[in-house]
Parts: structure tokens; sequence; C-alpha cells
């Protein structure tokens, strides 16, 4: 996979995208992501990526130019299967939105920030709005970080034990069961019993139960 991240604050992304597992995805050449500073595609002397919004509002809207010329200089070298832009407004995203962009080839995010973009922009470049969720963030960098991250752990390889990727919260609509480690005793609280039973296939049943439950309990939606 290619993952182009375009945004006016690139120093925001670095250490999310060249830490722990996605480093070690991108050493493997499971994923090559490239960041690119959007003022590097002006062409005016003082590099202006934003500018007053027509109409008069308070705050600054980022200009079409630089981010046309980018995008466009991208997909003159290879095809992208999604160009995303990330903003409150877009579909909420999903661990089921993350295992279909994980399937994909070449992807584009370019980062809202200010006020957000020209609306030209999201109407003839974007294919896909995405919000990670309710709130409002300075600016898409967290958020184009947080779907680069859920998307390259679950590509095959990227996570050194291939099954556990398929054990998190949500890969089946439910939520993850507890886990524990040594020492089987803390302070007097003592590990369910099944776990140091060595016993497989009531182990197996324990965490299913355990799944339902904390679902039940937690996230009864997730199981409409
Ligand atoms: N930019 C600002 N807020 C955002 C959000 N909630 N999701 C995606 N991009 C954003």
């Amino acid at each position: 996979m290619r993952l182009d991240i375009l945004t006016v604050v690139p120093e925001l992304l670095q250490s999310p995208l060249n830490e722990s597992i996605l480093k070690r995805a991108q050493q493997k050449g499971l994923v090559e992501i490239v960041i690119h500073n959007i003022r590097d595609y002006t062409l005016d002397k003082h590099r202006q990526v934003d500018d007053y919004p027509f109409g008069g509002e308070a705050g600054m809207v980022m200009k079409p130019e630089p981010i046309f010329r980018c995008v466009e200089a991208l997909q003159a070298e290879r095809h992208y299967d999604e160009v995303i832009y990330t903003s409150p407004d877009g579909i909420q995203y999903n661990q089921h939105e993350a295992n279909r962009l994980s399937t994909l080839e070449n992807l584009i995010i370019l980062c809202g920030h200010y006020k957000g973009v020209d609306y030209r922009v999201r109407e003839q470049l974007i294919t896909r709005e995405i919000s990670i969720g309710d709130y409002v963030l300075t600016g898409g960098e967290l958020a184009a970080a947080i779907i680069a991250d859920s998307v390259v752990r679950i590509i095959p390889g990227a996570i050194g034990d291939e099954a556990s990727a398929l054990t998190d919260s949500f890969q089946d609509n439910l939520l993850a069961p507890p886990v524990y480690t040594r020492p089987a005793e803390f302070r007097g609280w003592s590990v369910p019993e099944v776990l140091l039973s060595g016993n497989f296939a009531e182990i197996e049943k324990w965490q299913e139960q355990q799944a339902w439950e904390r679902t039940e309990r937690l996230r009864p939606d997730l199981l409409k």
C-alpha cells in the first residue's frame, strides 16, 4: 500500500507514523507513507496556503490551487483508490471502514485545517470524507494519523502475531475479552482460574462469553 498525506502541518504527523508498528511496517515494505507539505505546492513568494472566506465570516479557508497541484501531480504518477478528506462532517470512521481501506492499493488523505478547505476541492477531488467522531479537532492531522494507524496495523504481516489483529475489539462487532499477565495473583486479586487451566477449548468458551457479556453491558448498540 502507498499512503500520501497532504497537510499544512507535517510536524504533527511525524512521530505517530514513524514509531512502533507503523515504523516496522514501512521498514518491511508493507506500506509506503509519504507526507506532503501543501506549502511546497504554492507558487507565490509568501507560500500562502489559506485566505479569507468569501462572505465575510471569521477564520481562514485552505486555498484550492496548491491542493489541486499536489493531488494532480500524484495522480499523474499512479491511480488512487480513494482521495480522503478528514473533516468533522464526514462519515463516522469505524473498524469496518478501516478494514475496507486496508485492502486498497493507493490512498491520499488530505488533512483539513483552519475553517476547512475551499468547497471546490471537496466537490472535484475528494472521493470520501471521514470524521473520527462528533467533536472538533484543531486540524485533520490527528484524524489522518488515526486512520493511517488503524489501517496499517491490519495489513497482513504488520503485527507479529497474525491472529492478534483478528481478535481486536470490533473485528466481529464484539468488545475484546479481558486479558491478564503474570503474576497470577496480585495484591490478593487472582487471574480467572480457567485461564490457568491449559484447557484451550474452555478458555475460548470463557473468552467468547466475556466478549458477549461486556458488549451487552458496555456497547449494546454493537449487537443491533
Ligand atoms: N478535523 C477536525 N475535527 C475532525 C474530526 N472529528 N474528524 C476528522 N477530521 C477532523
